[in-house]
């Protein structure tokens, strides 16, 4: 599987779409597999949503809850569920002329159990742009039309429908500035009341060029009107410095909850990663919020309290740490508080020499995640890494979550204003867990000084 599609909470239940190829290990023709959860964090598996058909592949895309039946195919009293998606006809593109990418609808009117697609697709033809893909569509209240954001090559178009099934195309954003050859993937612009005035902040995943190598997904805030989209900041910033968070986007209909879930993985590595008979996993559900940090509306993410274990180290960190480690079986999340921001490092190791290693350099002012010998590795060069974040913004101390899971790490910090999500193969479990602080440094040097 791949990216999360469809996100969408309706009574009392998370339905989590997502790309799934269900006869293979690796990437191949592309279904909408389905699950569904009451608390986000037990999930049931359900029948797959959408197969490909005579169009195409199904790609990713999102699902709307048409209450207003402004689309006409709510039917007896039933409210219609549309999803919008990119039908991807590999035989077109194997023919060359760019126009195999196209965005159609499918309709259930049993709560996404079973769905029909629309016998009038493609509803959006290609009008000759190779990357044409992946639409996320909300209702956009002040003008009351449906908005979509569809990923065209290196730039995002926004488009408006009064019905979902006719669409009229908007404006353009192009303020990437990314290399030539890379393209955005997985829009989602999401409008939300910050400080007495609406924002927009448009998520955007790009394949190639993330910080820590690969691909990666970004942020911009700004102003959107309904018609176009205006950044209010010039600099880059990544939604997660990790290597593995991947095409996030957030759910519909959840109300006041932003709610971003992304696919745990990176298209330069994902098809190799040593896990059978399954492939990738989603990322923890995140909440999203605007926060002013250093005079900048800047994104803060946390996990919801289902998640919240019972370990919860300040400065008197335990000598114990791995009795805690065992205790939980190694899936746990620890808070690690420190008013005089010492650097800090994680270990996790075992008896055959895995260590994954997690800190923060108060020197660099970054928070990083260490790799390189955490296991099993040799199945992509760009693995092995040590991948760093730099923080936000200098707050008054540091204070980090770690949610770890068989093979994976999250870390927030500084009110989640900083994230890092990692994958890690230890051959092993991990046996052990050490703390180590360091004093801060003296002559730029720094010294250990163990707990
Ligand atoms: C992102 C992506 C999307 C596409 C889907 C295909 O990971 O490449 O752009 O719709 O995956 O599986």
């Amino acid at each position: 599987m791949n990216d999360p599609n469809g996100l969408v909470f309706a009574d009392g239940v998370y339905h989590l779409f997502y790309q799934y190829h269900p006869d293979g290990l690796t990437w191949g023709p592309m279904h909408w597999g389905h699950a569904t959860s009451r608390d986000l964090l037990h999930w049931d598996e359900q029948p797959i949503a959408l197969y490909p058909d005579d169009l195409g592949m199904i790609f990713s895309g999102s699902i709307v809850i048409d209450h207003d039946n402004t689309s006409g195919l709510g039917h007896n009293g039933k409210t219609a569920w549309v999803a919008i998606f990119t039908h991807h006809d590999p035989l077109k593109e194997k023919a060359g002329g760019n126009v195999h990418q196209y965005q159609s609808i499918a309709y259930s009117l049993d709560d996404g159990v079973s769905w029909t697609k629309y016998a009038g697709n493609p509803v959006l033809p290609n009008p000759g742009i190779k990357d044409f893909r992946d639409p996320k569509v909300f209702w956009h209240d002040d003008t009351r039309r449906w908005v979509m954001s569809l990923a065209a090559g290196d730039r995002i178009l926004f488009y408006s429908s009064p019905d979902l099934k006719n669409w009229a195309l908007e404006s353009e954003f192009d303020g990437f500035d990314i290399a030539t050859g890379n393209v955005v993937e997985c829009p989602d612009l999401v409008v939300l009341d910050f400080e007495g005035r609406k924002r927009g902040v448009l998520i955007v995943s790009l394949v190639t060029d993330a910080p820590n190598g690969g691909s990666g997904t970004r942020y911009v805030v700004g102003d959107f009107d309904g018609y176009r989209f205006v950044a209010e900041h010039d600099d880059v910033r990544w939604l997660d410095h990790g290597p593995d968070n991947y095409a996030g986007v957030t759910f519909h209909n959840s109300g006041d909850q932003l709610l971003l879930i992304g696919w745990m993985s990176n298209w330069a590595y994902a098809q190799a990663v040593p896990t059978a008979p399954w492939r990738s996993a989603m990322t923890l559900p995140r909440e999203l919020r605007l926060v002013m940090m250093d005079g900048k509306a800047v994104l803060s993410q946390s996990v919801p309290s289902v998640f919240d274990g019972q370990t919860s180290l300040d400065e008197n960190w335990p000598s114990d740490l791995t009795a805690v480690w065992r205790e939980a079986g190694g899936t746990l999340n620890l808070c690690l508080k420190a008013e005089n921001q010492p650097s800090f490092e994680l270990t996790l190791s075992n008896d055959i020499g895995d260590r994954m290693v997690i800190g923060f350099d108060a020197m660099e002012q970054h928070y990083y995640i260490d790799r390189r010998n955490a296991g099993q590795n040799s199945f992509s060069p760009d693995f092995p890494i040590r991948a760093a974040a730099p923080r936000v913004g200098v707050g008054n101390g540091t204070d980090i979550k770690l949610y770890f899971d068989k093979g994976s790490v999250e870390l927030f910090a500084d009110n989640g204003t900083t994230t890092m999500t990692c994958l890690n193969f230890p051959r092993a479990d991990y046996t052990s867990v050490e703390l180590q602080s360091f004093v801060l440094p003296v002559n730029g040097r720094l010294t250990s000084a163990p707990l």
